[in-house]
């Protein structure tokens, strides 16, 4: 069973970026961690990342057309993106929302989520651990 991990913008950068906010750990240190959670549930999880709108919108095209559930860090595309919102009120297998930083406990703008709504659920302010937990979720969610 697969499971997709779709990142949005600056998350290819994680390590070097802010890394008081967001951490040392590299995406490289991501895919390794998401790939060995997924050994261990018995999923194959497909980790990306992209900076652009419509190439996240497409991925989650994908998703719902293979109906594969979905690990989504939307980035700040979270707070303002209406297009991401409706692509992922489209799909029917689970959605879940991740944030590395606790995001309601930062700038007001980051108080809003667009695409919470249109998620099965939100983890959200335990680091690379939020991942984690969520394929978890997603791994009993099948079972
Ligand atoms: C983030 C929080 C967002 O507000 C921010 O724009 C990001 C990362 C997080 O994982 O904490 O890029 O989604």
């Amino acid at each position: 069973r697969t499971v997709f991990v779709f990142n949005g913008p600056n998350l290819s950068r994680l390590g070097t970026r802010e890394p008081d906010v967001y951490g040392a750990e590299t995406f490289e240190d991501l895919q390794a961690l998401c790939r060995r959670t997924g050994r261990e549930l018995g999923l194959s999880v497909d980790v990306r990342q992209t900076d652009d709108e419509a190439e996240l919108v497409g991925w989650i095209h994908e998703a719902a057309d293979g109906a594969v559930p979905v690990v989504l860090n939307p980035a700040a595309f979270t707070h303002y993106s209406y297009a991401l919102r409706d692509a992922i009120a489209q799909r029917t297998a689970p959605l879940i929302e991740v944030h590395i930083s606790n995001p309601a406990a930062r700038e007001e703008f980051r108080h809003t989520s667009v695409v919470a709504a249109v998620a099965s659920g939100t983890i959200a302010g335990f680091g690379l651990r939020s991942y984690e937990l969520a394929l978890r979720a997603i791994a009993e969610e099948a079972a």
